[in-house]
């Protein structure tokens, strides 16, 4: 076998050894199967080829110091796969087969699983496509469901290092009554162009505003965003953002560290109100942020120049990954053991 160096991965695919399928025909999903190839044989008239309908997931799963091998809220995971498939007509997957999926890959690849301590762990991608045929815009009547694995480090290229992102008024990821809430591929084809020209000027994301007054704050192409101040931590509420997992995450641990938190409408005017500002998601975890340029009214908000995290988010983060590798007790049952 291959040596992989762990702590230099980066947030890329890696083939591994097995993948998961299960397939719906005649208005039932099949058994799982287990599948060591990374080809799928797909109709040219599939309805992901032409209509979008696709849907995807992101979760994780680390090591412990003791070896042991958990996963995090992948309920959390199968519930919002499930409310992607209602809102652009496909099949839903039962929680429970999204479940046993999960946990059959992850043994399958037991030794794609990354050491503890290695900044690294295991990134699991369900996915969920229509597969059948259609030429009219309709629904397929056939779908395919799989998981795959591959070992990841961090999603931007400093990891827990603050980030500079830029706000740019002329693209949106997602419209103000559309897809936004739902984790389908077209809101992340969308986000393309903008997030290649902020790449180009130095950011790691766009941080997009609300798409139908653009007063508001909504979130980062692959992220949430959160603030803090005073000892509150803000998040967005909005119409057209993706219901992230560890935003919710984070806000009971908030809680729980005796901060208050706040879930509103957050006025980009207030950017300069904040003490710590960042993104927050599974494959970025925390990404604390250090400054934030509006390239059109030609401001730029800063929070920290000296390349460190601000004390909030540090703790926040200690916290979260404390959690999910088993170094801190999970109160809230939020992890599972696999392995
Ligand atoms: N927002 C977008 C657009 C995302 O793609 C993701 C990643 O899944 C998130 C937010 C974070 O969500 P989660 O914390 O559930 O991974
Ligand atoms: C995740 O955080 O899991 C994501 O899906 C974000 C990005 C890779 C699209």
């Amino acid at each position: 076998m291959e040596t992989i160096n762990w702590s230099d991965l980066s947030f890329g695919y890696m083939k591994t050894d097995y993948n998961i399928r299960c397939y719906y025909c005649d208005g039932k999903w099949g058994e799982l199967e287990v599948s060591s190839s990374e080809i799928i044989n797909l109709h040219m008239a599939a309805t992901c080829l032409h209509y979008g309908q696709e849907s995807f997931e992101g979760l994780k799963a680390f090591k412990g110091k003791d070896g042991k091998v958990q996963v995090f809220r992948m309920d959390e995971n199968a519930k919002r796969m499930q409310s992607s498939s209602h809102g652009i007509m496909m099949a839903e997957l039962p929680v429970e087969k999204f479940e046993e999926a999960v946990r059959k890959v992850i043994r399958l690849n037991e030794r794609f699983v990354p050491p503890y301590g290695s900044g690294a762990s295991l990134y699991i991608r369900p996915l969920l496509i229509g597969s059948g045929p259609q030429v009219g815009v309709k629904p397929a009547e056939e779908y395919l469901f799989l998981v795959f694995v591959t070992p990841v480090g961090p999603y931007f290229k400093d990891g827990f290092k603050p980030a500079p992102v830029c706000i740019m008024r002329g693209y949106d990821r997602a419209a103000p009554q559309g897809t936004g809430t739902l984790k389908v591929g077209g809101n992340y084809a969308a986000s393309l162009v903008a997030g290649n020209q902020a790449k180009e000027q130095g950011y790691a994301a766009v941080l997009y505003l609300d798409p139908k007054e653009k007063k508001y704050l909504d979130e980062c192409g692959p992220a949430n965003f959160f603030g803090i101040r005073d000892n509150t931590y803000i998040a967005p509420a909005s119409n057209s953002i993706l219901p992230s997992i560890t935003n919710k995450s984070l806000q009971q641990l908030a809680v729980d560290m005796g901060l208050k938190v706040e879930c509103r409408a957050v006025p980009v005017e207030e950017l300069a109100t904040f003490e710590e500002t960042a993104e927050c998601g599974t494959a970025a975890v925390i990404t604390p942020i250090s400054r934030i340029d509006d390239l059109d009214e030609n401001k730029s908000y800063v929070y920290t120049t000296d390349g460190k995290p601000g004390p909030v988010c540090e703790k926040l983060y200690k916290k979260l990954q404390g959690i999910q590798t088993g170094d801190e007790p999970d109160p809230y049952g939020w992890t599972e053991e696999i392995l």
